[in-house]
């Protein structure tokens, strides 16, 4: 795995833009506007990653549609974080067949986590002839490139060796949702969790510089972001490779001095390097929101040790005591495994009492997934998947029952929330500790700030009026 961290020159982008311009000549040439159509899997790393795949099409002179049928590129932005996500790749991956055979000219990318390990490339060069390239995140800055390849070479393209991880600043983009923007403040992740594919598949730790975040921030607010939300696998370990002097908390400060009326959320949160100085931060600033996705993966110290956390249970809930002492009102969710190789029972229900400790608003939850290639996929596991599946239907039991208790709390309560779609004949609203509300209202409201009444409240949402 190749360690080094390569910032990409403005000359190797102006390579790229000039393929961009060969392929729209190509179109014009041909006399029609091509469509292309990105699917993405995963994290939001990975939506940020299409909006970069669909600023490139863009600029290449395609239009951007809703379905593979039809579409003359397909990209597969994938995630390799549990064999479940995998598995679906592949399967949706296979009926793409059907689309090309009713378009022959369809071109198919798979790009992405998946794209980063060797078995899966190997298994797409052999067994998916319909693909015509892979390339993994390093290669992402690469994509008019490769797509200029297929088209004018009519071959397969592989870009899966082990770059160094790169930062490539000013790949243009094409945002998804006005109101909230995805910003990448860093890439890969340093920390090797034994469970864990990302840091293999998207190399080391590396931030991009403050100016460039800021310059980011600034132009998503002028064009009407009301939510900013930064991300990285760690944020919190933001700055270590910089000279700047710079950490995530001082940069949080620096985002939210800047004028405009909106919100800061960021994830993910490392416990490890999680500050008190971070949290300061938050209880200081009207601009950061009150919400924190804080994993804690296990309640048990002994797991945590064997998972490569870096901490344990005392001092967790530590961290979370001193956050909720500042921000009373801090909505908090995490991450959960279960069924980490060698969890005992009296192990698992050390989670279940941190869940119930904490009180979480909700929580992802997930069945451990052996990944080939890490450190827990060798590891002993002796507990059999139907108690696997027990533990983990009692997991989801308890933490629902607590999110109703919670979101039940909140009816009578009035809220600040930022109107942000529709859904049927209601609109959308998420409260500032990102809770779906919804409540009857007019379209003009999208996008603003309004004060709603909460009316009523299930395990999943809210409902709620106008309160002014
Ligand atoms: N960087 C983030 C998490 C990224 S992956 C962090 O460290 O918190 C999102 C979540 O997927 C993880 O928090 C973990 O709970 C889960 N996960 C990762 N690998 C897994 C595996 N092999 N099996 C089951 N869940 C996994
Ligand atoms: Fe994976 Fe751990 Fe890195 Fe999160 S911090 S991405 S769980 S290795
Ligand atoms: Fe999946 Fe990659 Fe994100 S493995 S969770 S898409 S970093």
């Amino acid at each position: 795995m190749n360690t080094k961290t390569t910032v990409i020159s403005q000359d190797e982008l102006n390579t790229q833009f000039a393929c961009c311009d060969k392929i729209a000549a190509h179109w014009q040439g041909i006399g029609r506007t091509p469509t292309a159509y990105v699917e993405t899997y995963g994290c939001q790393q990975n939506e940020a990653d299409s909006e970069k795949l669909r600023g490139y099409l863009t600029q290449s002179g395609y239009a951007i549609v809703n379905e593979a049928e039809g579409a003359d590129v397909v990209i597969m932005n994938t995630c390799a974080i549990r064999e479940h996500a995998e598995q679906r790749v592949f399967g949706n991956l296979g009926a793409l067949t059907h689309t090309k055979r009713r378009h022959p000219e369809q071109k198919i990318f798979l790009c992405g986590c998946m794209a980063g390990e060797t078995k899966v490339s190997d298994r797409i060069k052999k067994s998916y002839p319909h693909v015509d390239g892979v390339f993994s995140t390093h290669h992402l800055w690469q994509f008019p490139e490769i797509l200029w390849n297929v088209l004018s070479r009519k071959k397969r393209q592989f870009y899966i060796e082990d770059e160094p991880g790169s930062i490539a600043e000013g790949i243009p983009q094409v945002r998804d949702n006005t109101l909230k923007a995805w910003v990448s403040i860093m890439y890969g992740c340093n920390n090797f969790c034994t469970y864990c594919i990302v840091p293999y598949v998207r190399g080391r730790e590396r931030s991009r510089l403050p100016e460039d975040i800021l310059a980011e921030c600034k132009c998503v607010i002028e064009k009407g972001a009301r939510e900013i939300t930064l991300l990285g696998q760690n944020v919190n370990s933001y700055g270590k490779d910089l000279e700047s002097g710079m950490d995530f908390a001082d940069l949080l400060a620096a985002i939210a001095e800047l004028p405009g009326d909106f919100k800061i959320r960021f994830m993910t949160s490392h416990p490890r390097d999680a500050s008190e100085k971070l949290f300061d931060t938050m209880a200081k600033y009207d601009k950061i929101a009150k919400q924190l996705h804080l994993p804690f993966q296990s309640g048990s110290s002994r797991v945590l040790k064997a998972m490569n956390r870096h901490y344990d249970r005392e001092t967790y809930l530590k961290k979370v005591n001193y956050a909720k002492s500042l921000m009373p009102d801090l909505v908090l969710t995490s991450d959960v495994i279960v069924g980490f190789p060698g969890e005992t029972e009296e192990e698992f229900e050390e989670t279940i009492s941190l869940i119930q400790q904490v009180h979480y608003d909700s929580l992802f939850t997930f069945i451990f997934s052996p990944r080939p290639g890490t450190p827990a996929a060798s590891m002993e596991d002796p507990t059999p998947k139907e108690e696997k599946n027990r533990r983990f239907d009692k997991l989801c039991a308890v933490q629902n029952a607590i999110s109703e208790e919670i979101h039940l709390g909140y009816v009578g309560k009035v809220m600040p929330c930022l109107v942000d779609g529709t859904d049927k004949d209601m609109l959308t609203a998420r409260t500032e500790g990102g809770r779906l509300v919804r409540f009857i209202g007019d379209a003009s409201l999208i996008g603003t700030y309004q004060n709603l009444r909460i009316t009523g409240a299930t395990t999943w949402s809210l409902t709620g009026e106008l309160a002014d």
